[in-house]
C-alpha cells in the first residue's frame, strides 16, 4: 500500500501535448479515477506511472520514493491495459498465474489464488482455453484477473470493463470496488464513462486536453462543478447551457435569457460580485432541476415540446428555448407530442452560473 503522486507531469508526442502539467495525489488505499473524453491523456498518464512511458517533465512518487528512473518491474504496480495484452500461447489459467510464478509463489497458493479471482470474474469455466478462443469481454476479464491475482502496492487500470455487457459491467463495478476496499490497495482507474467514475471513485480527476479540470469527490463534481467542462461531463442527460445576460436591479441580479427574465436568489449576489459581476454569463441547469407541468405555474413560462423520450421510471422532455433545445427530466411518465404547449419552471436555487468568457463557475 502506498500513495501515488504526480507532480507537474508533462508528456509530448512530437507536437502533441498529451499530458499538460498534471498534478494529483492518490492517497494510501484510495480509489482515484481519471475521467475524460477520448484523447485527453488518461492512458498516457497511467503509462507514466507504470513506467512504460518516460515523462518529459515532472515527478512521480510511489510511497515516499521518487520512481522516475525506476523500471516498471521495480515499481510494484499491477496494470490492466486498455487492449488486454494477454500471452497468446498460454492458457487462461497460466496467463493469470504468470505474475505469481515469476515471483516464485508456491504452487498450492498459486492455484488457490487463480481460482479465487476466476470465480470473482466469472471465468472459472474458461481456465483451459487460449485467449484466441475467448470473446473480447472474456479476454478483458482474464487481463483483469492477471492484475488482481497479485497484491501489489498499486493497481493501475485502463478501462478494464469497457467490453462487458451492461449487466456484467454493473456487477463487476461493484465487485472490483469491494475487492479494492477489502485489500486496501491504492488504485488509479481510467474511464471515459462518468457513471462508472461516479459509482466507483473515492475521488475523480476530470481531464480534458491533457489537463486536470477538477479533482474532487463525486458529489462535489455534481453539485459544485468548477467550470462548464466538468458541469457538462458529469450527469446524464447533460446539464443544459443557456447564454444569458446579468443586470443588477434594486440590489439583486436579474438573469435575462432573451426568452425569460428571472431574479436570482439573494445569496448569489456575493458570488457574482466576487467574480467581477460579468454581464455575459452561461446559465447551467440540470434536466432534473426543471419542473414541467401542463398547467400554468407561477414563476413558470410556456414552451413548446420538441420530443419526449419515455424511459420507464422517468421521461426526458426536450423543449424549445429560443433557438436552443433544452432537456427536462420528469419523474414518471409524461405524455406529450411535438408542438404541445407545456409550462416549465427552472429551480434557480439549483442553477449554476458560469462566466461566459472563462467558463469558470461563479455560483
Ligand atoms: N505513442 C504515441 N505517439 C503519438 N501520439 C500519441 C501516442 N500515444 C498517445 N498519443 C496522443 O496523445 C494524446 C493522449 O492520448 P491517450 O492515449 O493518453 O488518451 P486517452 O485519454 O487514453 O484516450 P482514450 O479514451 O481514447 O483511450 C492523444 O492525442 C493521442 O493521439
Ligand atoms: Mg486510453
Amino acid at each position: 500500500m502506498a500513495r501515488v503522486a504526480a507532480k507537474d507531469l508533462v508528456k509530448r508526442f512530437g507536437k502533441v501535448l498529451a499530458v499538460d502539467h498534471v498534478n494529483f495525489e492518490a492517497r494510501d488505499g484510495e480509489f482515484l479515477v481519471l475521467l475524460g473524453p477520448s484523447g485527453c491523456g488518461k492512458t498516457t498518464t497511467l503509462r507514466m506511472i507504470a513506467g512504460l512511458e518516460t515523462p518529459d517533465e515532472g515527478e512521480i512518487y510511489i510511497g515516499e520514493k521518487l520512481v522516475n528512473d525506476l523500471p516498471p518491474k521495480d515499481r510494484d504496480v499491477a496494470m490492466v491495459f486498455q487492449n488486454y495484452a494477454l500471452y497468446p500461447h498460454m492458457k487462461v489459467y497460466d496467463n493469470i498465474a504468470f505474475p505469481l510464478r515469476v515471483r516464485k509463489v508456491p504452487k498450492d497458493e498459486i492455484d488457490q489464488r487463480v481460482r479465487e479471482v476466476a470465480k470473482l470474474l466469472r471465468i472459472e469455466d474458461l481456465l483451459d482455453r487460449y485467449p484466441r478462443q475467448l470473446s473480447g469481454g472474456q479476454q478483458q476479464r482474464v487481463a483483469l484477473g492477471r492484475a488482481l491475482v497479485r497484491k501489489p502496492q498499486v493497481f493501475l487500470m485502463d478501462e478494464p470493463l469497457s467490453n462487458l455487457d451492461a449487466k456484467l459491467r454493473v456487477y463487476m463495478r461493484a465487485e472490483l470496488k469491494r475487492l479494492q476496499r477489502e485489500l486496501g490497495i491504492t488504485t488509479i482507474y481510467v474511464t471515459h464513462d462518468q457513471a462508472e467514475a461516479m459509482t466507483m471513485a473515492d475521488r475523480v480527476a476530470v481531464m480534458n486536453e491533457g489537463k486536470i479540470m477538477q479533482l474532487a469527490e463525486p458529489a462535489e463534481l455534481y453539485y459544485k462543478p468548477a467550470n462548464t467542462f466538468v458541469a457538462g461531463f458529469i450527469g446524464a442527460p447533460a446539464m443544459n447551457f443557456i447564454e444569458a445576460s446579468l443586470v443588477k436591479r434594486d440590489g439583486e441580479y436579474v438573469l435575462d435569457t432573451g426568452v425569460f427574465k428571472v431574479p436570482l436568489p439573494k445569496d448569489f449576489v456575493q458570488f457574482i460580485e466576487e467574480a467581477g459581476a460579468p454581464s455575459e454569463v452561461i446559465l447551467g441547469i440540470r434536466p432534473e432541476h426543471i419542473e414541467i407541468s401542463r398547467e400554468k405555474t407561477p414563476e413558470g413560462f410556456e414552451v413548446e415540446v420538441f420530443v419526449t423520450e419515455p424511459l420507464g421510471s422517468e421521461t426526458i422532455i426536450d423543449f424549445r428555448h429560443g433557438d436552443a433545445i433544452v432537456k427536462a427530466k420528469y419523474p414518471g411518465l409524461f405524455e406529450a407530442r411535438h408542438g404541445d404547449k407545456v409550462w416549465v419552471r427552472f429551480k434557480m436555487k439549483e442553477a449554476h452560473i458560469f462566466d461566459k468568457k472563462t467558463g469558470k463557475a461563479i455560483v
